[in-house]
């Protein structure tokens, strides 16, 4: 019989935990014939609400699904992770400045790298999610020092499939016609989504629409997607980002389409002249478990000073936990 794979997931009784669990357990992930343990970690006050998450997970008697783990101690949730999908993360409080966010999250995010170096599998693959998930990604590769960095990434695929859709609603095309879409930078309005490589049924994206809609109306809806969802939903994103993180890890583990790439963000290897170490999205291809960044594709002027915009704001963030990386 096949050995399950152990899949931990932090912040699971959270909004997009709550989506997360059950995609994971039904084989959406990992595909139908992998058996998975979930390891569900949360924070003592949301374990009650976690352990209705573990009930309705026996209720629905998925066939993939080996075991669930609920705990709120981080080397019982990685024990042996294959994977760890890190969502759990401190919100915004009222006031808060982003230096604080920042802070507060860099100190779960030192404990989470540390918890995966001692207990995690060697060859497990990180997905961080919460925010600000690039730079919390950082933190936890640095406080996670027997582990290979290449194992660590954060979240830039709902940015991604976001650009996707616009491009498609725009073209008046199917998604399954884009190919070569790419999310540069940082999960933060400061990203960039570049469509300069893309084709469109084959035809290059930038023959198809005018650079004016480019640069005031897809850029920006793309950047701002996040905050139009709070306005119209009075919560953030939660379904689509669960999906965008099943993406990820899928393409990762299984991966990408032959005749395309994603985008993921990963410790930079200064590709593209991106300062090295920070974990800044790029164009990826995946193939038997390991991504590459696509290299040799050409940069223009406009696309250069947006790719530099969005790193400077990583370093900046980076500049802002130095003391714990
Ligand atoms: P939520 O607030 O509904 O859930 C977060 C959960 O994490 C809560 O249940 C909380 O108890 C738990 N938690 C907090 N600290 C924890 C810790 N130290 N260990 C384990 N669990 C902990 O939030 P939601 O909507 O599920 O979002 C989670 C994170 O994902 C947020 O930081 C959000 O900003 C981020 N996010 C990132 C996206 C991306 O594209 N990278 C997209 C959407 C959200």
């Amino acid at each position: 019989m096949t050995q399950p794979t152990r899949v931990a997931i932090t912040g699971a009784a959270g909004q997009i935990g709550y989506q997360l669990a059950f995609r994971i357990a039904s084989g959406q992930m990992l595909g139908p014939n992998t058996p998975v343990i979930l390891q569900l970690l949360e924070i003592p006050p949301a374990l009650g609400a976690l352990k209705g998450v573990e009930m309705e997970l026996l209720d629905c008697a998925f066939p993939t699904l080996a075991g669930v783990v609920a705990t709120d101690k981080a080397e019982e949730a990685f024990a042996d992770a294959h994977y760890a999908l890190l969502v759990g993360a401190k919100p915004r409080g009222a006031g808060m400045e982003r230096k604080d966010l920042l802070l507060e999250n860099a100190k779960i995010f030192s404990a989470q790298g540390k918890a995966l170096n001692d207990n995690a599998d060697r060859q497990v693959r990180v997905l961080v999610v919460g925010n600000p998930a690039n730079t919390n990604a950082l933190i936890a590769y640095r406080n996670a020092p027997d582990l290979d960095p290449a194992r660590f990434t954060a979240m830039t695929r709902l940015d991604h499939n976001r650009a996707l859709a616009q491009l498609a609603a725009k073209t008046g095309k199917s998604v399954n016609a884009i190919r070569q879409m790419t999310l540069w930078g940082n999960h933060s309005a400061t990203q960039y989504p570049d469509i300069s490589h893309c084709t469109v049924d084959g035809k290059p994206a930038p023959s198809l629409v005018d650079e004016t809609w480019v640069r005031d109306d897809f850029i920006p809806t793309v950047q701002q997607r996040g905050a139009a969802i709070i306005k119209a939903r009075g919560v953030s994103s939660a379904a689509s980002a669960a999906s965008a993180a099943i993406d990820h890890v899928r393409d990762w583990a299984l991966g990408s389409p032959a005749d395309d790439w994603v985008s993921m963000a990963v410790p930079s290897d200064g590709s593209y002249g991106i300062t090295e170490g920070i974990v800044y999205s790029f164009p990826v291809r995946c193939k038997q478990g390991r991504w590459e960044i696509v290299q040799g594709l050409e940069i223009s002027e406009f696309s250069r000073t947006r790719m530099k915009a969005t790193e400077a704001e990583l370093l900046e963030e980076r500049d802002g936990v130095r003391d714990l990386i």
